[in-house]
């Protein structure tokens, strides 16, 4: 594992306001930076109440779909560019945070998604970058990277550049009470997974370390409770702050193959991204327990369960999961089992990630696993 002498660059927003009510300062910023119209991209359910926002006349989009695709961003693109704003803001969750970040950078480009994925090829922004959450799970209001789903291949694919990175993140829990149950642990689950890979990466470091370790604290202290009772507004906040860790784990460090099992079952089953990883979960720390047994003793502790065992690891992880009201049935999903093949062949080649995870996993390691969550 690697120490303090590795070298390690954080890239985060100039300025990240943070605490309930906090939305209600976005119209003045906006006013005082001389930004004349934002274009808001939005999920139906944020595009219903664009006015938390405060801002004059903005231009609107507002059919994110969630995972979206690049026939979605097209659509945003082609919106955008029908306006005259200079700033962009992402109203939503990870979906319409990740839209706006690649409408940002392409709304004054002739290029298209496949000129600029990939790390560090965006061209250069000249709108402004406004990121507002409103579910606790992605972490996307604070990183460079954007997850666009490929119709024809059905991967993801990823496009990662600082012209990406928001000129301000407004992280407001009272904006996540809303969120249903299912979605509040899905989304939870999924903050909760960027910090359990990251802490226990092969490229973990010490600096991220600190951030992952409180953020599955926090989970493990908030997600419930939030799940219970969505109006409980410290939940909500201590969830947004996992969030905000986890996005700052996904930056230097990255996830591994919890996240990389999760994608097929999400493109290929339009599973949503935390359900996903819940179901992946259990099965990954177990896994990787005998190459971390350390780190993963130091998870269950912040979750509520010990680690004795690689049988105690998978049963306490799955029982955190469902004593979320998760369903840990891959089958229930609707997910038919003679995909799962060309599932693990797929999630196989997600390299980016895979060659991060503690342990190496075959094609066969991985269909394993498939069939045991099924
Ligand atoms: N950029 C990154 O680093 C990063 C990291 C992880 C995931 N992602 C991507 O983010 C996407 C998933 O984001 P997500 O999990 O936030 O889901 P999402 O944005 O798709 O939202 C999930 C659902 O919740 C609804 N919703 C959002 N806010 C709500 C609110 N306040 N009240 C009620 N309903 C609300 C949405 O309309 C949607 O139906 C995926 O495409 C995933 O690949 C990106
Ligand atoms: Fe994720």
């Amino acid at each position: 594992m690697p120490s303090l002498e590795q070298a390690l660059e954080m890239q985060r927003p100039p300025i990240v306001r943070f605490g309930a009510g906090q939305v209600t300062t976005l119209a003045a910023w906006v006013a005082e930076a001389g930004i004349k119209r934002c274009f808001v991209v939005a999920d139906r359910i944020n595009a219903a109440r664009l006015d938390v926002l405060g801002l004059p006349n903005p231009g609107v989009f507002g059919d994110v779909k969630p995972e979206p695709d690049l026939p979605n961003l097209e659509a945003v693109i082609v919106a955008a560019k029908a306006i005259e704003a200079d700033a962009v803001v992402g109203f939503g969750g990870g979906s319409a945070m990740d839209l706006a970040k690649l409408v940002a950078v392409l709304v004054t480009s002739d290029k298209g998604l496949r000129d600029v994925s990939g790390p560090n090829r965006a061209p250069k922004r000249s709108v402004r970058l406004i990121q507002i959450p409103t579910t606790a799970g992605t972490g996307s209001e604070v990183g460079t990277r954007a997850l666009i789903t490929d119709p024809e291949t059905m991967n993801k694919i990823a496009t990662e550049s600082v012209e990406m990175l928001a000129d301000i993140a407004i992280i407001d829990p009272a904006l996540t009470v809303s969120v249903p149950p299912m979605v509040t642990a899905a989304t939870g689950v999924d903050a909760m997974a960027h910090c359990v890979e990251a802490f226990t990466s092969k490229r973990s470091h010490p600096i991220i370390d600190d951030y992952a370790l409180r953020g599955i604290q926090l989970i493990g202290r908030y997600l419930k409770r939030a799940v219970e009772d969505g109006a409980d507004l410290e939940a909500r906040a201590g969830l947004a702050l996992a969030a905000f860790y986890g996005g700052i784990c996904l930056g230097p460090v990255n996830t591994t193959a919890g996240h990389a099992l999760a994608y097929p079952l999400g493109t290929r089953h339009k599973l949503a991204h935390g359900i996903a990883n819940a179901l992946i979960f259990p099965h990954m720390l177990a896994a990787n327990a005998s190459a971390v047994p350390e780190k993963t003793a130091l998870v269950g502790q912040a979750l509520g369960f010990t680690c004795e065992s690689r049988q105690a690891v998978f049963g306490g992880a799955n029982a955190f999961c469902t004593g979320l009201g998760l369903d840990m049935g891959l089958h229930s999903y609707g997910i038919p089992r003679d995909d799962l093949p060309a599932c693990a062949h797929e999630a196989h080649q997600i390299r980016r990630l895979l060659d991060f995870n503690p342990v190496d996993l075959t094609e066969a390691d991985i269909l394993d696993i498939y069939e045991a969550a099924y």
